[in-house]
């Protein structure tokens, strides 16, 4: 098959890229390598898996060449985050999230073309049920929810009025090697590699149902071949924790002590998130593989062997590590 991966840069688009190859498709990458995190970063994501990417703005820029003699769009690119998102701020989470998927979706329907969508748990807010499944009401606390969950609903709008065929999948808190640099793991990790405090938001018990990139990849795979249109699932990992509890198992892996400053939560962020799977492990197949302390260890491999500057935070040095 050939593939549009929008996002392609980016996380989990530089592994869905990657895995996709891997298993024979073609691939076009695309990603406009917005400034919420450095392009530089993103350009080595790219390098990493070997993709030359297409650089377009999806909000801008056209698109209906780029669908010729696409099968199937995997529609990652946007701008993530929640504790960024008010306010002013908003300004790029409407053109990016919004606007880019109202014009990709305009042209997806035009040509027929399947789009997967990658939507976020976040749509769910304070959630009334755990753990929470698809039909749970949903009520974003933050402006980027409110912006992923409009998503959805532009989807289902041009699925009604133009029988776009369209897949929606809301991942929660993905984590693993090249994990955005905004995001808890790898800050920590980040941290405890530098020899620097880790700075946690709120008291580091609210949890999480952590799930591991290549799930969230493999599931994103098995939506586009095996769902029917209009589906909707959680993609979420098997493991709910609390980032105390992932502290715990990060100076455990590493033998190295953590410094942690707590700091006040972050607006927009919730107590907990817990994925219901049942329907899409009941409907195409997919449960999670990667339980969270061997998707911890690969995301902290990533890193390269610690600095000596450890020995003056850690319990043991650098040579503790496994
Ligand atoms: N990482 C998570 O835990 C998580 C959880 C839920 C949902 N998601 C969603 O999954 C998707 C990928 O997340 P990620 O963590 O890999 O983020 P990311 O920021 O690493 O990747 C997104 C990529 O999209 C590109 N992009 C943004 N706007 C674009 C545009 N207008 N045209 C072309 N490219 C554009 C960016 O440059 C970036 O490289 C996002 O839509 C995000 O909202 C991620």
């Amino acid at each position: 098959m050939r593939y549009l991966v929008t996002g392609a840069a980016g996380f989990i688009g530089s592994h869905l890229y990657e895995a996709l190859i891997s298993r024979d498709h073609e691939v076009l990458p695309l990603d406009c390598l917005t400034p919420y995190y450095a392009p530089e970063c993103k350009l080595r994501n790219a390098a990493k898996v070997g993709a030359t990417i297409t650089q377009r703005d999806l909000a801008s820029e056209p698109l209906d060449d780029l669908l010729e003699g696409i099968d199937g769009i995997f529609h990652l690119a946007g701008q993530p985050g929640v504790r960024q998102s008010w306010g002013d701020d908003l300004a790029p989470y409407l053109r990016h999230n919004l606007l880019a998927t109202e014009r990709l979706a305009t042209a997806a329907a035009a040509r027929g073309t399947r789009l997967v969508f990658s939507s976020s748990s976040s749509v769910y807010g304070s959630a009334k049920q755990y753990p929470t499944p698809e039909n749970a009401a949903t009520r974003p606390v933050s402006p980027y929810g409110v912006t992923k969950l409009a998503c959805e609903h532009l989807l289902a709008a041009h699925s009604d009025q133009q029988a776009l065929d369209a897949v929606v999948l809301r991942y929660f808190t993905v984590y693993g090697p090249r994990q955005r640099p905004d995001m808890a793991f790898s800050r920590l990790l980040g941290a405890l590699h530098a020899g620097r405090t880790f700075r946690m938001f709120g008291n580091g018990e609210a949890t999480r149902s952590f799930t591991y990139v290549t799930d969230v990849v493999a599931a994103t795979i098995e939506a586009m071949e095996k769902a029917a249109p209009g589906s909707l699932y959680n993609v979420g990992g098997g493991t709910e924790a609390s980032l105390r509890e992932v502290v715990d198992i990060v100076q455990e892996i590493t033998g190295m002590k953590l410094d942690v400053e707590h700091c006040e939560p972050v607006s927009g962020d919730v107590v907990r998130t817990a994925a219901d799977i049942s329907k899409i492990s009941r409907e195409i197949g997919w449960i999670p593989a990667v339980d969270l302390r061997d998707g911890l260890i690969a995301q902290w491999e990533e890193l390269g062997p610690a600095t000596e500057l450890h020995g003056d935070l850690g319990i043991e040095g650098p040579g503790a590590r496994r």
